[in-house]
């Protein structure tokens, strides 16, 4: 199964969440007109989307994904392919690689050869952003499956992280939060979705019990904090 409805009308492809996001972003790394900008996983695009416009790219950012979306982002330049695959085959140089809660769904040696891979592929002041799923405060509205499974993916995630600092002494950490306000119906409806990749290997009927467990025990509106760690390689 894939992860075909993670950004599909969720407050991850609201206007507010990718403004924020890129503001983040811009924070982190000086770009211009000129930048050649890179995401790998891209989804619908839409956070390349938003950098072309606000920058006024000259050049379409790169959006690569093994899932093609009919609406994505007309403003990235966007091809279907495996990120591993692409690196190989391509000699462009970027000033950003941007790498959002992707990485988590590749092995150890996958994740070694992409940051290799996307290291080789920078310009002289380029810079690599990892984003993925805050591991110890994780704020994220859960039911008791979801919860046991996302801790067993967040303690995976804090290992690729060690595991990146250990290859990367250099590797700078930073954290991004947004708000998110969402009725618990709508939510219900993303987990119906299997919004997040911890849902994708439930049966229907986990995911039924799920949504009621949801439904019994929060509030009509979900109120929490999206957070996110980043990761910053330079050349
Ligand atoms: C959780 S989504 C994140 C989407 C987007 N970066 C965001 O944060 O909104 C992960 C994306 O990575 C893509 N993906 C998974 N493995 C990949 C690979 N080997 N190469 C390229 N994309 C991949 C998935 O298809 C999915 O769209």
């Amino acid at each position: 199964m894939s992860l075909k409805n993670w950004d599909n009308k969720t407050w991850l492809s609201s206007k507010k969440y990718i403004k924020s996001f890129n503001n983040f972003l811009l924070k982190q790394i000086r770009l211009n007109r000129e930048s050649q900008i890179l995401d790998i996983g891209c989804g619908r695009g839409k956070i390349l989307g938003f950098l072309y416009s606000k920058l006024r790219l000259k050049n379409k950012p790169i959006g690569i994904d093994i899932e093609t979306h009919k609406d994505r982002d007309k403003r990235i330049n966007f091809k279907k392919i495996d990120a591993i695959k692409y690196l190989k085959n391509n000699s462009k140089k970027f000033d950003l690689i941007l790498i959002k809660q992707t990485i988590h769904l590749l092995n150890f040696s996958e994740i070694k050869k992409l940051i290799s891979l996307c290291k080789i592929k920078l310009k002289k002041e380029g810079k690599i952003l990892i984003f993925s799923l805050e591991t110890s405060k994780n704020e994220i509205p859960t039911f008791y499956l979801m919860k046991k499974r996302l801790k067993t993916s967040l303690n995976r995630d804090k290992k690729i992280i060690t595991f990146l600092s250990k290859l990367y002494p250099n590797i700078k950490k930073k954290k991004f939060s947004f708000k998110v306000k969402i009725s618990t119906k709508r939510y219900m409806e993303m987990i119906k979705n299997r919004y997040i990749s911890t849902l994708l290997s439930m049966s229907s009927n986990q995911i039924l019990r799920g949504i009621d467990e949801i439904n019994l025990n929060y509030r009509k509106i979900l109120n929490f904090n999206d957070k996110l760690i980043c990761l910053i390689l330079n050349k």
